[in-house]
């Protein structure tokens, strides 16, 4: 196991050049006009920018939900860009964990039930899920709550349920995009030091996108985006 520590890469997604065009009607939408950057690995890094900036869409290339118009993006340093669909969604599913800006929790089922489910679909056995589904909802804050639906959870505890979800399979990467976007600026800043606490606790790999200049304070790395470019790099205070 020393070996395989000290084999790992420093990066955990590495993009290159990355290009996005989407095409509307007769026009095209330059979204992404060739990124290039890493995402180091135990560590927050943000992507910055405003609506329209081209965050959504680079975390959805990452996370293998739509594919580039051209580009690298190498994820354990496989280039995904020439994995085939049903390769890229058993990527996502075993590596990546999804968070997003307005929780995309089933609203007839439990907290529990809510995290119980991606575990049933890796195909866990029903002793292994209880175990964990009660070990990360008490991880995020929520042992006490475990039976609540959706409704009966203010917006902060609605989205420690779909963080606890994303976290249950053990994935290696989170990506979160624009996940306090929905709470007020208290709320947000508790849901980003949960990241961080994951982070330090579980080792898992942090990506968040954000608009919110507050939050920078609380990664170790931020790329700002600007119309589809990478104009700036700041490492905060952490990095
Ligand atoms: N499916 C789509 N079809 C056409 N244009 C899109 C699509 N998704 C995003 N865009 C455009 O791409 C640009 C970047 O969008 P997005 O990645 O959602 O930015 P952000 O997440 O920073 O707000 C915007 O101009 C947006 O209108
Ligand atoms: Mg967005």
């Amino acid at each position: 196991m020393a070996e395989e520590a000290a084999a790992e890469a420093e990066f955990v997604v590495e993009a290159r050049d990355v290009v996005k065009t989407y095409r509307r009607g007769g026009t095209a939408v330059e979204a992404l006009k060739g990124l290039t950057f890493g995402i180091p690995r135990r560590r927050m890094t943000l992507l910055k920018g405003r609506s329209g900036s081209g965050k959504t869409t680079m975390l959805n290339l990452i996370a293998g939900l739509d594919r580039p118009t051209s580009g690298s993006i190498r994820f354990e340093g496989r280039e995904t860009t020439a994995l085939g669909d049903a390769e890229l969604t058993r990527l996502r599913r075993e590596h990546i964990g999804l968070v997003f800006q307005t929780f995309a929790l089933l609203p007839t089922y439990s907290a529990y039930e809510n995290v119980d489910l991606v575990l049933r679909i890796a195909g866990l056995g029903v002793r292994q899920r209880d175990r964990r589904v009660r070990e990360v909802l008490s991880l995020v804050g929520l042992a006490k709550r475990m039976n609540h639906r959706p409704f009966e959870l203010s917006g902060g505890e609605q989205q420690r349920v779909s963080i606890a979800r994303a976290m249950a399979p053990h994935p290696g990467l989170l990506l979160a995009d624009e996940p306090t976007g929905e709470l007020d600026s208290a709320t947000g800043l508790g849901i980003v030091r949960l990241f961080r606490r994951l982070m330090e606790e579980e080792g898992v790999t942090v990506c968040l996108t954000t608009h919110d200049a507050a939050v920078m304070a609380l990664a170790d790395l931020t790329y700002e985006i600007v119309d589809g470019r990478i104009v700036g790099e700041v490492a905060g205070a952490n990095g």
